[in-house]
């Protein structure tokens, strides 16, 4: 059996990683977990029916921390290593996404309750979860998270997850708290608790002061930009030619073709985005989905653009506002980027916006609305 470890002290012997005591804090119980889940007998073996039904899986793994520490990496080494099946690994908007729908199916059949059979649903598919970047930042989130969990760890799901903020801050100073507490104890009780809270910002540090806004396009702010893409997503030279795409799924059934996609970094050209028809929405999406974007190909725009201008408004609220990272080439800085033309004026706003977006302090922010 490989081992987290194994892998990580791997990839810090080749240079890729830094030695970082609380990352290796965090293998060390990523390593207890996979050994005690290698001893939860498979369902249907003569362990399991001697014993097995009484045995209770472990609860898993909660790490957080500011951003950049590694807590996705860390999380993706785990995942990939720990041999345990069904698993299913899946940022937290989308499975919260998931389970309102699932949710509302349950209750359009009109049987009652329908927490429990979506929890016994989930909970069939998948005996080790991993959610990217939890956070709770609505009433409705927080009481259904908190009787699903319940019922997920009960049925004997494992879950690893990641989040900025300590389980105790989770859902801070939101409406009806109290009733979020029996969540907070739970995860406490049953989830070992790991800060990865270093003094290194690792993504900060691959951008290594790299600028965020380049002028103008051309081939030297591709290459830039190409050079910041890899060197955010750790993505091997030797693949270099065949970077994936993603079917971006929008609230609504459609969806948003994302030409290069990888580990929460994606890149899109402005005419794709702002060139045509669409809105709040597909900006929505992309801000809660990826924490940065690289959009390349931003024109100067004039009066005849106002379509164009009024969402690229639109797109950079939402990206502002879910503290999503912006990387970007344009034909001119922010402020001369839409000088005349309907709303030129509130583009302001946007432009000291794409200003602030350029600062060490945004930058070092952690994804999601506060
Ligand atoms: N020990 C390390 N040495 C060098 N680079 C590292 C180390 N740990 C992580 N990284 C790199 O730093 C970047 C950020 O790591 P990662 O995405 O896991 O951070 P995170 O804690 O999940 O941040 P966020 O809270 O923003 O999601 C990644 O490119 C990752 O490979
Ligand atoms: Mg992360």
């Amino acid at each position: 059996m490989t081992r987290v470890g194994e892998r990580y002290r791997a990839l810090v012997a080749a240079g890729e990683l830094r030695p970082d005591a609380d990352q290796e804090r965090a293998v060390a119980a990523l390593d207890r977990l996979a050994t005690a889940l290698a001893e939860v007998p498979k369902k249907g073996s003569i362990l399991w029916r001697l014993a097995g039904r009484k045995v209770q899986p472990p609860g898993g793994i909660y790490m957080w921390g500011g951003v950049g520490r590694g807590k996705s990496m860390l999380m993706d080494l785990a995942f990939d290593t720990i041999d345990y099946a069904p698993k299913r690994r899946v940022h937290f908007n989308e499975f919260m996404l998931e389970m309102h729908d699932r949710l509302r199916a349950a209750r359009a059949r009109e049987e009652g309750d329908p927490i429990p059979p979506v929890a016994r649903a989930v909970a069939a598919e998948a005996k080790l979860l991993c959610f990217d970047e939890m956070i709770i930042n609505n009433s409705a989130d927080a009481m259904i998270l908190s009787r699903l969990f319940i019922q997920l760890l009960d049925a004997g799901v494992t879950v690893i997850t990641t989040s900025n903020r300590p389980p105790r801050d989770l859902y801070k100073g939101g409406l009806n708290r109290e009733l979020f507490l029996p969540f907070i104890a739970l995860i406490e009780q049953k989830l070992e608790v790991l800060p990865l809270n270093g003094p290194t910002d690792y993504r900060l540090e691959r951008l290594g002061g790299m600028p965020t806004w380049y002028v103008p396009n051309g081939p030297a702010a591709s290459a830039a930009l190409s050079e910041a893409f890899f060197r955010l997503t750790d993505y091997p030279v030797e693949d270099r030619a065949k970077v994936p795409t993603e079917e971006l799924a929008i609230p609504g059934g459609r969806t948003l073709h994302v030409p290069k996609s990888l580990k929460g970094v994606a890149v899109f050209s402005f005419k794709r985005l702002c060139g045509e028809a669409r809105g709040a929405s597909d900006y929505l999406a992309i801000a809660r989905h990826f924490h940065t974007v690289i959009l390349v190909g931003i024109p100067k725009l004039g009066p005849e653009n106002r379509n164009e201008a009024a969402r690229f408004v639109t797109l950079i609220d939402a990206l502002y506002e879910h503290k999503v990272k912006l990387l970007a080439a344009a034909d001119a800085e922010p402020q001369a980027l839409y000088p005349t033309g309907d709303g030129a004026f509130e583009f302001e706003r946007t432009a000291s916006r794409l200003m602030e977006m350029q600062s060490e302090d945004y930058l070092a922010k952690g994804h999601g609305v506060e």
